[in-house]
């Protein structure tokens, strides 16, 4: 099966020039669903992963179904205010203005092994705030999956993810 045909492109969503990758039409399908959730799986089904850590709102969507593959336990990281415990915060900046997302600080600690996963790398802004949530609980050994990746986006933050050779399903 070709993944990539199973995701919508919407010209001009949500703003002009933008190419939006609705993976909406992708999930409705039982076969491309399990293969995005297999493919995933399958790479890292011995790396002896703890906690899937995933990215708010469409990190969740595969990052359950995975974490109870690999037997590990789910991690959400939110936007802002979402959570309810005693969070740590990253701020980071956005083409205009700027973005926060939050972990519980009990959420992880130095003995997890973590995958952190996510529908999309774009600019990599969300995934370097990610991980460096993961560095402020101590976290010391994390390793990425994408569904898809913008290849053409490339950004300094972006480098530093792909120092950590992500998994990515659909390239761009
Ligand atoms: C999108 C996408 C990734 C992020 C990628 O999420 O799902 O999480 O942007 O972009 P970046 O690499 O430039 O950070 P969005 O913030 O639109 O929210 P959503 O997942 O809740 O729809
Ligand atoms: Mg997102």
């Amino acid at each position: 099966m070709n993944l990539k045909k199973e995701i919508r492109e919407i010209p001009d969503f949500p703003k002009e020039g933008i190419s939006f990758k609705d993976i909406t039409t992708l999930l409705k399908n039982k076969e491309a669903f399990n293969m995005v959730v297999d493919s995933i799986v399958d790479e890292f089904k011995d790396k002896s992963i703890t906690k899937v850590v995933g990215l708010e709102s469409r990190g969740f969507i595969f990052g359950g179904a995975i974490a109870s593959k690999l037997n590990a336990g789910f991690v959400p990281i939110r936007k802002k205010g979402k959570l309810p415990a005693k969070v740590l915060t990253e701020t980071y900046e956005l083409e205009y203005g700027e973005d926060s997302v939050e972990i519980h600080e009990d959420a992880l600690g130095e003995q997890d092994v973590i995958l952190i996963h996510d529908d999309l790398l774009a600019t990599g802004g969300t995934a370097y705030a990610a991980l460096s949530l993961a560095k402020k609980v101590g976290v010391k050994r994390t390793y990425f999956s994408f569904v898809c990746d913008l290849e053409f986006i490339d950004t300094p933050k972006k480098k530093e993810i792909r120092s950590f050779d992500p998994q990515i399903l659909i390239k761009y």
